[in-house]
């Protein structure tokens, strides 16, 4: 089969498309064919080894998972003899990156507990971009923060991967939601429904004088001290992603915030779970949430895709279109 395989950490450069050997599903794998997989900031941290410390768990040298690629939409091929979830044509999609990655490529196994039934009214391409990005934004708004009908939820950087969901996600919730991002996406996180936006070349939400009941923070940047703010007496707040600053900020200072104060800040690691997952396909499948597609690039194109995200203005998800259906 034909993969996008690395031997050592670095750039997109270090990426080459190859023939390598078709996986075959162990007793509790299900074989998938690739249909699409979309690209995630996991990759890129896989893929250079950033933070240094992934080489603890991913290989010192060199990586031991020579392909990387975690949202995949396809179908299933094969099942291994415990599964019992999952039968051969299928249609699935799922965040493996809890079963070693191994999406840019024709073929993948996976666990059948990182799958779940394919919505049917989504392309393949659609499904790829889902998990991961819409389970992050989930997890800050539901399992962090606690999100409830009728707050304020501020979303910044609204306007990428995780952020597009957040909004549609907050707005499934029954929140009023405002949204950051920059004068370039304003139509487009209007038109998925957030009630306010804000445009960040324009406006400092910190400087404004609104209060939010929570704050999800994907992506830029702002001192937590601005953050709390403009948070409510009882407001919490999510880092999620952004500048390596923010992340530090949320790590060391949310906890002793949270203890001393009413507020909660925190920061969010966002992990597979296919309960999640699930829900999301719901709210998918009730047309609440529908996943916003910047790019498609063939497999090939691998490096370009992830040389994109990195730039760091994905207007939504970027996506590999790996085969074509019949
Ligand atoms: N905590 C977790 O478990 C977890 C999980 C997944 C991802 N993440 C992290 O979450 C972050 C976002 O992921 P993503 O997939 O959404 O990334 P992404 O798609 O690459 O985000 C790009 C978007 O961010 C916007 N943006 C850039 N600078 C901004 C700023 N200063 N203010 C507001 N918006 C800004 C861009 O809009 P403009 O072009 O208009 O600036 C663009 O639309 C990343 O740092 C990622 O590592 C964390």
């Amino acid at each position: 089969m034909k993969a996008i395989v690395y031997e050592e950490y670095g750039s997109p450069d270090v990426l080459e498309l190859r023939e390598v050997e078709k996986p075959t599903p162990k007793d509790d794998e299900v074989l998938i064919k690739v249909y699409a997989v979309s690209v995630n900031s996991a990759d890129v941290h896989l893929l250079r080894a950033d933070p240094f410390m992934i080489r603890l768990s991913s290989g010192f040298l060199k990586p031991k998972n020579k392909i990387i690629g975690a949202d995949i939409a396809g179908r299933v091929e094969a099942v291994g003899r415990n599964v019992k979830q999952f039968r051969q044509g299928d249609e699935v999609f799922g965040d493996i990156s809890g079963c070693g990655f191994g999406g840019f490529a024709e073929y993948v196994c996976a666990y059948e507990n990182a799958l779940v039934k394919k919505p049917a009214n989504m392309s393949f391409e659609e499904a790829a971009a889902v998990p991961m990005a819409a389970v992050t934004a989930l997890q800050g708004l539901r399992s962090k923060g606690q999100i409830q009908p009728g707050q304020k939820v501020l979303i910044n950087g609204a306007s990428g991967g995780v952020g597009l969901f957040a909004v549609q996600i907050a707005k499934a919730f029954g929140a009023e939601v405002t949204a950051v991002c920059s004068t370039r996406n304003v139509d487009i996180v209007r038109s998925i429904g957030a009630d306010h936006v804000i445009d960040y070349t324009q406006e400092d939400f910190t400087q404004n004088g609104h209060r939010y009941d929570l704050i999800l923070a994907v992506n830029g940047y702002h001192p937590i001290s601005d953050y709390r703010r403009v948070l409510t007496p009882q407001g919490t707040y999510v880092m999620s992603g952004g500048a390596t600053a923010q992340m530090f900020e949320a790590m060391l200072q949310g906890p002793w915030i949270s203890m001393t104060g009413s507020q909660k800040m925190g920061n969010l690691l966002a992990k597979p779970n296919k309960e999640d997952l699930a829900f999301v396909k719901e709210l998918i499948e009730a047309g609440k949430v529908k996943p916003v597609i910047d790019r498609c690039y063939p497999l090939s194109e691998v490096p370009e895709a992830i040389r994109y995200l990195e730039e760091g203005h994905a207007k939504g998800k970027v996506v590999i279109s790996v085969a074509q259906e019949n």
